[in-house]
């Protein structure tokens, strides 16, 4: 394997190079022994989540019990917080698996997603109205129709109903005040009533469970919703007599998606290898020593571990040595994970797209063939490593639900970096071949493009019901 990366971006030509690259690999890439170890560890913690309150993986209740029958129908509203957009969407379901959507994107400033809980819950109800202003001309249950809402918030939620719940933690950058505790669905409607808008919260939804839902409501064999994107999270269908901690009545379920949360895995039983990057990268966020698997897996941080590696290889004279680093090279989350999946599919004789995005979008003054060849390289061990962790989740999770030895079991996958970045997708497959074998043909990992707003409003329609 370490010749394979190696080969993805051309042989670095000096004997230093190729000594620097593999000490790289020797820090990031992941074995099968490996991987199967880290599958271990993650079942044992999900039987501990499902015991206990406050574990590293959180196995949340969704309070949702059954999946969609492909029946619902009706107009409902969804939102949808917690990614790198914030969407407001109405989705009309024909009751025949049909739905059609219409949405409107709002970029979040991360002066909102930082500031007091009643601000960012006034932007949010700001950004309906202008929603429906957007849509006047084709909505014809006008913002003046009693709306029913499904609120996709992709946080950790201790949820004690279908539409009441608190937020545990904020994740993935979200530090907004006065939230940690409190009802998340009370926030939004308070502020709902503060702008004068006549909707209902009827559901308070996890991403993931979202995502299992819209796929379920035309696939019905989807047993998980993943997320691989901003941030990264499982949800999955378990058997209520395994939710041990569940307090709730049991009469009449058999079943429930549990939100796994998943981001917390490996922040205290530690299994997986850690890089000196991946502790810089760490320390600087809001809250170091948690949500480890997400920072090893998700969007908002691969080009930042990447950041960080490159402009450590500058500083020790092995990568750009005729000019050195830039100063927006030195700049936290200047590397985007976007330019990671543009790297990758660069495939041309000198890497062209490389040089523009170090030289122009990164101001390096002047590059070599050899130095974009090790960032390509890096992107490729950052990037395969996320994904084989990513797959890792997947065996964890279907082996949890006894799926392995029978095909059929589709796992909805939403998010861009199982959408965009190159050969991700391979990559999985790869590892869950390594890992599982031939048991690995029987898991269908499916696209599940904006699936969680959708899975919002069905589950809205369901709770109607
Ligand atoms: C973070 C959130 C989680 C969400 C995931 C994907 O891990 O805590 O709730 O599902 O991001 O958006």
């Amino acid at each position: 394997r370490s010749e394979r990366s190696i080969k993805e971006a051309g042989p670095p030509q000096t004997p230093h190079h190729v000594h620097v690259l593999s000490q790289l690999q020797d820090m990031f890439e992941l074995s099968t022994s490996q991987l199967q170890r880290i599958v271990k560890q993650m079942l044992w913690d999900m039987n501990r989540g499902l015991e206990k309150d406050n574990e590293a993986i959180k196995m949340l209740p969704t309070h949702v019990c059954h999946l969609p029958k492909g029946t619902e129908a009706g107009s409902y509203l969804a939102l949808d917080l917690g990614g790198t957009n914030f969407r407001v969407c109405v989705f009309t379901l024909d009751g025949k698996g049909g739905v059609e959507t219409r949405q409107s994107k709002f970029m979040i400033a991360d002066a909102v997603k930082t500031s007091e809980g009643a601000a960012l819950f006034d932007f949010i109800a700001d950004c309906v109205k202008q929603f429906f202003v957007d849509h006047q001309d084709t909505l014809s249950n006008g913002v003046n129709h009693k709306w029913k809402l499904g609120f996709c918030f992709s946080f950790p939620v201790n949820q004690v109903s279908i539409n009441e719940g608190s937020l545990l933690v904020w994740t993935k950058g979200f530090t907004a005040s006065n939230v940690v505790g409190e009802n998340a669905v009370k926030l939004l409607q308070d502020a709902f009533t503060r702008k004068s808008l006549n909707i209902e919260v009827s559901a308070l939804v996890n991403d993931t469970t979202g995502t299992l839902m819209s796929l379920a409501y035309s696939k019905p064999s989807t047993c998980a919703g993943m997320i691989l994107g901003t941030g990264s999270n499982c949800a999955y269908i378990e058997k209520i007599e395994n939710i041990i901690k569940y307090k709730g009545s049991r009469e009449g379920i058999s079943e429930m998606l549990i939100n796994m949360e998943w981001g917390g895995f490996d922040d205290t039983h530690i299994v997986i290898p850690r890089t000196k990057y991946d502790y810089k990268l760490d320390s600087d966020t809001p809250t170091p020593g948690t949500w480890t698997f997400e920072q090893l897996i998700s969007g908002l941080y691969l080009g930042e571990i990447v950041r960080i590696v490159l402009s450590d290889l500058a500083d020790q004279g092995d990568l750009f040595e005729n000019c050195g680093a830039s100063p927006e090279l030195k700049k936290k989350n200047a590397f985007e994970t976007a330019y990671m999946s543009k790297i990758e599919i660069d495939n041309s004789h000198d890497l062209i797209k490389v040089k523009q995005i170090l030289e122009v979008q990164l101001g390096i003054k002047h590059t070599t063939l050899i130095d974009r060849r090790i960032v390509k390289s890096v992107c490729a061990l950052v990037g395969t490593r996320s994904a084989r962790l990513a797959a890792a989740g997947v065996a964890a999770v279907v082996t949890k639900m006894n799926k392995l030895a029978t095909p059929g079991c589709i796992v909805g996958i939403d998010g861009s970096l199982f959408e965009l970045y190159p050969n991700y997708q391979n990559r999985m497959r790869s590892a869950l071949v390594e890992m599982l074998g031939m048991c690995a043909d029987n898991i269908t990992l499916e696209q599940a493009r904006d699936g969680s707003g959708q899975g919002a409003a069905l589950i809205a329609a369901l709770a109607e019901e």
